[in-house]
Parts: C-alpha cells; structure tokens; sequence
C-alpha cells in the first residue's frame, strides 16, 4: 500500500497520508507522490477540486526526520521543493481535512489551501526553531498576515502547538468538528465545489491570491534557501539526533 493514497471521484481527487505508524510523516518519496498528484489533478479537465487528509487520529508529523537527517533536500528542484511551488501555484480549490496533529509542513500547507477543517483534537505547530530550522512555504509571510505579528511570533518563535479552537479564532480554520466527521464534512465540501464551474472557481482563485502570489514565490525561495543550509547546521543536527534517539535537545554547545 502506497503512503500517499490517490482517488478521483465525483470531480474531486482525495490525496490521504496513509503512514500512520509513522504519524504521516513525510519522505521525499510521499513529496514526489504528492507533487506528481497536483501536477495530474491541475491538468485533468475532469479534476475540480482536490483534498488534502489524514485519518481522525493524526494529518501529519510534518517532515521524516530521518530522511532530513540523512538525505536533507539539496536543489530547488527537490520533491519537498516541488510539492510546495505546486500547491502554492494550484489554480484549483483545494480543501483540508486536519485531525491529530498537524506539525511543520503539516500545518504550513495549510495557508496554501483554500477551505480547511478541523477536527477538535486538531493540534497545529510550527516548530522550526526548537529544530534549528527557520520557516518554510512562505510561513514567514502567510502566518503574521492571518495571525497578525504576536501571535504569528508566538506560533513561529516559541513553536508551541495551538488547538483547532485557537486555529478557528485565528482564521486558519473554517470550521471545528468531531473528529470522525471531519473527513466526511470536508468530502462533501469538496464535492459542493467540484459541481460548480470550473472557469469560475480559478478565475475567483486567482483573483483572491493576486495580491500576494510575486511575493509568495519569493519569501518561499528565500526561506527555502536559509532552511536548507540551516538543515545542515550542528543546531538541527543535534535536534535531528535526539529526536532518533528520543532524548532531549542539547542546544547548549551549539
Ligand atoms: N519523522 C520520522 N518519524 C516520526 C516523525 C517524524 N517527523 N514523527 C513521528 N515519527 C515516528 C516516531 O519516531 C515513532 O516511530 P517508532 O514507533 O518507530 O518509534 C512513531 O512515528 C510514533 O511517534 P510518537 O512520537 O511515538 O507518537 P506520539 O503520538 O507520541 O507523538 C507527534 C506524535 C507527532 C506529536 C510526535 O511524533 C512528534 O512530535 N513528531 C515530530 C514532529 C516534528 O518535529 N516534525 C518535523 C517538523 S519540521
């Protein structure tokens, strides 16, 4: 079974994370499968819409720390690279599903979708720094912009997580449901998109993205290149080790 399941029905393609052992942490592999699956879903006539999920105990444990450890992204042509400039430019809705936790790029994804829904025991974070790491898909931009700047500085410098009801206050959510449900809710949402016109749905896309789509593309390029020398860096080296060694980050010589 594939770790990223692909299914178009009814004009909408479900793309589910579906590595729960690992918490739907994310390999370069998953990235290239998701990338691959946009790309299809972009220029399939018959794709209106595409959703984004986990199950109702887990969305995503953001990057395979593993795979960030011992094959770190090198180019701007990597698959995590690839994956980000595709939803970021995808001129189709895109709805999330998000129970469980929703950590890195788990949640970062999220401010390139269009509606997002939420489990209650949906828990987001942004812990780049407590890794070493600075932001990454335009999150240095997007969160202060949602969030306004304290709490986009709380969310990105402490990198405490925040449950759906602070992600519904802020406006990262669109709506707070039982988990169960969350799927189903976000399904039939996708699906009330999918029966509208699809020449309508990119125009009013893209007409809402407009203002900031230059400056996207540029905040996610300089934050990709910061991200992957810090990757590098003995600050993330070490988290990245303790964490395989489920042991405390020792920042002190770093
Ligand atoms: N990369 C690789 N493996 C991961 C992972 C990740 N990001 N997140 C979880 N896993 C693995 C664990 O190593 C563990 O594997 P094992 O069973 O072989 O020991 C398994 O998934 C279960 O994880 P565990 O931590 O025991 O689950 P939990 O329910 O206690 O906690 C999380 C869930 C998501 C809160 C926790 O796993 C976590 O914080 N993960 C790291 C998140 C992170 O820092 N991501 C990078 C963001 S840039």
């Amino acid at each position: 079974m594939s770790d990223i399941l692909v299914h178009t029905e009814a004009g909408v393609t479900t793309l589910t994370f579906n590595r729960v052992d690992k918490k739907n942490s994310i390999t370069s592999s998953m990235y290239a499968a998701l990338a691959d699956a946009l790309d299809a879903a972009r220029d399939d006539a018959a794709v209106r819409c595409v959703l984004i999920q986990g199950d109702a105990t887990i969305f995503s444990a953001g990057n395979d720390i593993g795979d960030f450890l011992n094959k770190p992204p090198s180019t701007q042509d990597s698959p995590v690279f690839r994956f980000l400039r595709g939803i970021a430019a995808f001129p189709k809705p895109v709805v999330a599903a998000v129970c469980g936790p929703a950590v890195g790029i788990g949640t970062t994804l999220l401010f390139h979708c269009d509606l997002v829904y939420a489990g209650d025991n949906a828990a987001f974070s942004m812990p780049f720094v407590n890794l070493g790491l600075c932001p990454e898909a335009a999150s240095s931009l997007l969160v202060p912009q949602m969030f306004g700047y304290h709490r986009a500085a709380e969310a990105l410098l402490l990198g405490e997580p925040f449950m759906a009801e602070a992600a519904l206050e802020v406006g990262l959510v669109n709506r707070v449901l039982p988990p169960t449900e969350c799927n189903a809710y976000a399904q039939q949402q996708a699906r009330k998109l999918a029966a509208k016109p699809l020449s309508a749905l990119i125009e009013t896309k893209r007409l809402l993205k407009k203002t900031q789509t230059a400056a996207v593309v540029e905040r996610m390029d300089e934050e990709g290149a910061s991200f992957g020398r810090m990757l590098r860096e003995p600050a993330a080296r070490e988290a990245f080790t303790a964490f395989m060694e489920k042991r405390r980050s020792d920042f002190s010589k770093v």
